[in-house]
């Protein structure tokens, strides 16, 4: 239902029946709630092509994420798009830690 509701209010980029990234967005701050692509389809490029077609159209903006730490594809992802590690969350997906990751706007034009 909420990601219906999402895609409704266009906080949704979806590539067919591949992946979605979700987003909330709040005049120059976009919180990253969710990306996912479906197994089969990982590794191609397509988490990577909607994460920073997000960040190319939407230059005045700095991003924020959570993700368990031990996601190494995901953390990955974000550091190779040059997203910053800026705190540890203790025990935010019930025992397990996650990092709260941050891009600067300073960062977009090395994209
Ligand atoms: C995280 C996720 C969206 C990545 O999507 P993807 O399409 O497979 O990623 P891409 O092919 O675009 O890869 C881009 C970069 O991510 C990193 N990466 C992706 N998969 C990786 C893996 N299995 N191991 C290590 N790094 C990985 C690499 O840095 C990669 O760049 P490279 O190919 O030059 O090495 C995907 O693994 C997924 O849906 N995971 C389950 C959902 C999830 O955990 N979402 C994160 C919620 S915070």
């Amino acid at each position: 239902m909420l990601r219906l509701i999402a895609e409704k209010i266009g906080m949704m980029q979806k590539i067919d029946d591949i992946g979605y990234l979700e987003y909330q967005k709040a005049v120059d701050v976009i919180d990253i709630v969710d990306i996912f692509v479906e197994e089969k389809e990982r590794r191609k490029g397509y988490g990577e092509k909607m994460l920073s077609e997000l960040i190319t159209q939407n230059p005045d903006c700095e991003f924020f994420l959570e993700v368990r730490v031990n996601n190494l594809p995901a953390v990955n992802l974000y550091k190779k798009l040059l997203f910053e590690i800026i705190n540890i969350r203790k025990k935010y997906y019930n025992n397990e830690d996650a990092y709260l990751m941050k891009k600067e706007k300073k960062c977009l034009k090395q994209i």
